[in-house]
């Protein structure tokens, strides 16, 4: 039976990715409601906000470059939007992005990834090890050169969180703070969900846009759910002291025995240590072996860091997809569309999703910018005979 319908689009999920795509469907003027127990969660709240189209670029992904440079181009006019609607400090800074070098590998691979930037015409100027310390006079004496990029930033995201619920609010955006247990089917299209209290919530069109759970949705015929899997990010949160002063001015990263870390200095004083990044399923321990790796290896980049208060630690799950790209748009099965998929890019790729989901919700196709994110890339297609009536 198909559930009555309450909404033109109902969103599975109210983290930042679907939480901007409500409220941009919204505006485009559908009735809109999203299923989240505690909507302005999920792994935003856990991100560190890099806005890093540049300085995260690897080989084998210039087409995700594409898009993560359609997203950073949109954000000064994304934040000022939201800032007004909502009058939310969103903590954006435009302060630029430093990565360095600790020893002669680590100089190669950033040598490397300068190269690769300079051949996808991206602004990146390498820095001698002083010219690194003049920048930043809190880095260790030991790094041997960098790479300065003015144009990656930070945004916080919890407060960017925050910002889309009011937005959403203010838009009539109805939010069932319940789980979304089962997607509900009739004549062959997706009709709506059952959510874990039993409320059954009819929809146009439904937006899968649950992270790395989006998978787990009951229901889901075999050929549309979504190849998204956990991948887990510990991260730390330490404070500056007022009295300390500047501590570092721009967000400074580095590769240090193979892994990544990095140091986000907010205006308020918090610094985020990020992230680890492992592929261990559902598990969300906080483990000594994770904060030490990365308390080490902050610790060789910015010596005098042990000196902080260690405020939080926590760790979160990113929606890895098979080619590290969203899944966006219409899938094998009529009504039900995917915004998930972002891995390491959600925070960056939040005003580019928001902008490709209303299209796709009033046009019924995806704009040129997405096209390559279709979720019916890896294959599967729902064969007709598969569809329950
Ligand atoms: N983009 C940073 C991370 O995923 O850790």
């Amino acid at each position: 039976m198909s559930p009555t319908r309450t909404s033109d689009v109902l969103v599975v999920g109210g983290g930042i990715i679907g939480l901007v795509t409500a409220w941009r469907a919204a505006q485009r003027g559908f009735a809109t409601a999203v299923v989240d127990p505690s909507p302005g969660g999920g792994a935003a709240h856990v991100a560190a906000g890099m806005l890093a189209a540049v300085t995260e670029l690897h080989h084998g992904e210039q087409t995700l470059l594409g898009l993560n440079l359609a997203s950073a181009h949109r954000y000064p006019g994304f934040v000022a939007e939201l800032t007004d609607l909502t009058g939310h400090d969103l903590g954006y800074r435009r302060c630029g992005t430093l990565a360095v070098a600790l020893d002669a590998d680590d100089r190669a691979h950033l040598r490397e990834l300068h190269a690769l930037q300079h051949r996808s015409g991206l602004e990146s100027e390498w820095l001698s090890g002083r010219e690194c310390r003049r920048l930043e006079p809190m880095l260790a004496p030991g790094v041997r050169g960098g790479l300065r990029v003015d144009g990656d930033h930070q945004i916080d995201p919890r407060r960017l969180a925050a910002a889309l619920v009011t937005a959403c609010e203010r838009a009539g955006v109805v939010f069932h703070r319940e789980w979304a247990e089962r997607l509900e089917l009739a004549g062959g299209r997706a009709a709506g969900i059952v959510t874990r209290g039993g409320a059954a919530l009819g929809a146009g069109q439904v937006v899968l846009a649950a992270g790395s759970l989006s998978g787990r949705l009951a229901g889901l015929p075999d050929g549309v759910v979504p190849p998204v899997r956990p991948v887990k990010g510990q991260v730390l949160r330490l404070t500056v002291p007022e009295r300390h002063g500047p501590f570092l001015s721009r967000t400074v990263r580095a590769v240090v025995r193979g892994g990544q870390v990095y140091l986000v200095p907010r205006e308020n004083g918090e610094l985020v240590i990020g992230a680890t990044s492992e592929e261990l399923g559902w598990d969300t321990t906080v483990t000594a072996g994770g904060v030490y790796e990365l308390l080490r290896d902050a610790h060789e980049l910015v010596p005098g860091l042990t000196e902080l208060p260690l405020t939080e630690t926590l760790a979160g799950l990113r929606p890895g997809s098979p080619d590290n790209a969203p899944l966006l748009g219409p899938t094998g099965l009529d009504g039900l569309l995917l915004a998930t998929g972002h891995h390491r890019n959600g925070v960056l790729l939040t005003p580019v999703t928001g902008d490709v989901m209303a299209h796709v919700l009033t046009a019924g196709e995806l704009p040129d910018v997405a096209l390559p994110f279709t979720p019916t890339r890896f294959g599967a297609r729902v064969a007709p005979t598969e569809q329950p009536a």
